[in-house]
């Protein structure tokens, strides 16, 4: 495990578990990549082909096999002969050319964290990391590429750090990492989506060419996620081979895959270089954000199982880490702007009374907020609204035994506002450009360390005036005039990402106790970045139990269930007016994070029982559904049918939520196949006391019975004897 280096064949092989990672320096001192993929035993393999292809843009004429388009790159640069996309780009005074070659080299154990960024934190012996510098000496440019190696997980991240020791430079493209393959006999797996459908899969053949996943938007955004997948062609839930990229960031980013004309694929993962540009001066130092590589050769299943307890473990920090998640009830759905302090004591009343732990109290409890038009900015609370203030009413609330939690919006202006009134320069905009005010509503602009400072402590000042125990921190904006009076262009939105995780950081180490939860208009913004800061996300605006049977199954490829945020809601839904059975709907919610988001005051009494002792039983088993190993049973993509099993670290505790999607009549008899247990254990229902083995449950499966009526569910929970 970790790195190993040959001084005669120059060659580095990077073993994480059950991975090998394989690349060498050329003579001339460019590095080409050899392999990556399941663990190969031994330590430097003679992997470098020289090309039998003629080179059209070969360096010399008596070398005409080899040139740089011609092979496999660690750390593509603009410039020099290969004419595929970059990793990375400088310009200096006009002329966009880099030639970056190796210097030194270093190996050490433990893990740097990356200054101002989001990143995975591991203790020195889970990891060794190998930083390797590339020089160019007409530049006077360091680039420091560093690998991670985790010992205990199929994991390589890597990052890039510029050093500029030469005159200013412009960087046009800092792309984390870059990987290449031999081949293109992949398909590729993506999560895309809009508001209210969020990170559906999407599975495609490679075609040649360049393709970009990717986000323009200012937030990692609802249409694509910071995440996809290379499998190979037989790969599916449980078998088949996966290199799956996650990237550690929350602003534009992009992951291009190119195939050339010799079938060879790339992958670059980082900021989007579109319109990006970095002024880098004599001395500066250029961080980009990490990407994570995870490989499975047990199919998507296993990837996320290694993504959910990397993120558990590795990512996600503070008090709720591994703890269990409160029940929380959101006053959103049930109220939206319509209350006074009379109507959200009630609805917390019903809520202590089912079983919730946290109240929140969302949007339209400041400033003069009734509507979405105005006050954004304004965190002070609305008198008319709230009379007597929050801090009577929060009283109110911990006397009921719930915590208070908030909503908050905090990187927008309301053009009705007195801060943009006094300083209509602190949004993003550009001069003479018309604002849009989507949502009427303006960002913030998070590059300026002054607006960052005010933001802050002004939520600052929110949370140490009020016993504030739960906070959810909403953007619902995309970006549209990005400018800044401080900054390029191309610099802003990077900018903006840097400020708002500064604000963040300074918020949540200062206010330790406090449980976070982002959100973007649902889950426009659920990223692995906003991970390190806010343990879990609100999934999706689309509380609907059957939508939320795909949106669970594509988040859960990377994101754990502990992460998303997934609430029981009114019926018919708000978002699509389905009517689904109560049980159903607090089935598929405990798939995720469980809360509520609906006044069980409106609940019929024998519903409300039933709901209760679901949130009774829940709390029992929270942590296996929280941070058990998750198993897709089926895929709602293309089954009639939803099914999520939790499996305990021990494998002596599981529990499945099967939702049956439409009804058939005369239907056949089914079976569901379960997955991660131990054939030779004996496990007993806990509600029937029916005794099944491991291989029983596994090989021939649950019963599922016959369902009468649309959209019925299920549950089974199993424990060892
Ligand atoms: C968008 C969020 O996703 C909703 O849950 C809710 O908080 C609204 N914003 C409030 O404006």
């Amino acid at each position: 495990m970790g790195v190993l280096f040959d001084e005669k064949s120059k060659t580095f092989h990077l073993r994480a578990k059950g991975v090998s990672y394989i690349f060498n320096i050329l003579d001339g001192g460019h590095l080409a990549h050899l392999y990556y993929g399941k663990s190969i035993t031994e330590d430097f393999p003679d992997l470098f082909r020289p090309s039998n292809r003629a080179a059209f843009n070969a360096p010399s004429f008596e070398n005409y096999s080899f040139s740089l388009d011609l092979i496999m790159r660690e750390y593509p640069t603009y410039g020099g002969g290969d004419l595929r996309s970059p990793a990375f780009a400088a310009e200096k005074d006009g002329v966009n050319f880099c030639d970056l070659r190796y210097m030194e080299h270093k190996i050490y154990q433990g893990k740097r964290k990356l200054e101002g960024l989001p990143c995975l934190y591991a203790k020195d012996s889970d990891v060794d990391t190998l930083e390797l510098t590339l020089f160019d000496d007409l530049l006077n440019l360091k680039v420091v590429l560093s690998y991670c190696v985790f010992k205990n997980y199929p994991v390589i991240s890597r990052s890039v750090k510029v050093i500029n020791e030469g005159e200013s430079v412009i960087l046009k493209n800092v792309m984390s990492a870059s990987v290449g393959f031999d081949h293109m006999d992949f398909r590729l797996m993506q999560l895309h989506g809009s508001w209210a459908r969020e990170r559906f899969v999407e599975i495609s053949p490679l075609k040649h060419g360049l393709l970009s996943i990717d986000s323009r938007r200012g937030a990692s955004s609802h249409a694509l996620n910071p995440f996809m997948a290379l499998a190979s062609p037989d790969c599916g839930e449980n078998c088949g081979e996966v290199y799956a990229f996650s990237f550690i960031y929350s602003g534009n980013f992009s992951m291009q895959v190119e195939v050339d004309e010799y079938d060879t694929t790339r992958v670059n993962v980082g900021i989007n270089p579109f319109n990006f540009s970095w002024k880098l001066d004599k001395g500066g130092v250029f961080q980009s954000p990490e990407v994570v590589f995870c490989y499975s050769d047990e199919g998507f299943g296993n990837m996320s199982r290694t993504f959910h307890d990397l993120y558990n473990n590795h990512l996600i920090r503070g008090k709720y880490k591994k703890s269990p998640r409160p029940v929380l009830l959101n006053s959103w759905e049930a109220v939206y702007f319509n209350f006074n302090e009379e109507r959200l004591y009630s609805l917390a009343k019903s809520a202590a009374e089912i079983g919730a732990e946290i109240f929140v109290l969302d949007d339209g409890w400041f400033g003069e907020r009734n509507d979405d038009r105005t006050s954004l900015v304004d965190w002070y609370v609305n008198t008319q609204k709230i009379r007597g203030g929050l801090n009577p009413l929060i009283s109110k609330i911990n006397a009921l035994g719930l915590k208070f939690g908030i909503w908050v919006e905090p990187e927008m202006v309301s053009p009705k506002s007195r801060l943009y009134e006094e300083h209509p320069d602190w949004c993003l905009h550009i001069e003479g450009r018309n604002r849009t005010t989507a949502r009427s509503q303006l960002i913030l602009d998070f590059s300026r360390e002054d607006v960052c400072e005010y933001i802050y402590n002004t939520i600052r000042k929110l949370l140490s005036e009020h016993n504030i125990e739960y906070v959810k921190w909403d953007m619902n904006r995309n970006f549209s005039e990005i400018g800044s009076v401080k900054y390029a262009q191309g610099e802003v939105p990077h900018r903006y990402i840097l400020g708002l995780y500064g604000v963040l950081e300074r918020l949540v180490s200062e206010f330790p106790n406090v449980l976070f939860e982002s959100c973007s208009g649902g889950g426009g913004r659920f990223d692995a970045g906003m991970l390190y800061y806010m343990p879990q996300t609100w999934t999706s605006d689309n509380t609907d139990a059957i939508s939320r049977l795909k949106i669970h199954y594509g988040t859960s490829m990377v994101y754990p269930p502990s992460s998303m945020g997934s609430h029981f809601s009114a019926c018919p839904n708000h978002q699509t007016g389905r009517v689904t059975p109560v049980k159903t709907r607090f089935n598929v919610a405990i798939t995720g994070n469980f809360g509520l988001e609906f006044d069980p005051a409106n609940l019929k009494e024998d519903e409300k029982e039933v709901l209760k002792a679901g949130i009774k039983k829940y709390k029992e088993i929270r942590h296996l559904l929280q941070y058990g190993d998750l198993y897709r049973l089926k895929n709602p993509f293309v089954d009639n049918a939803g099914a999520f099993m939790f499996v305990s670290k021990e494998k002596d505790e599981f529990f499945v939520s099967f939702t049956n999607i439409l009804t058939e009549a005369n239907s056949p008899l089914k079976r569901l196949k379960l997955s991660g247990l131990v054939p030779g254990y004996v496990y007993k229902n806990v509600d029937n006391h029916e005794i099944m083995s491991g291989s029983l449950l596994m090989n021939y499966g649950l019963k599922i019975p016959h369902f009468s009526g649309d959209f019925a569910s299920y549950t089974w929970h199993f424990r060892k004897i």
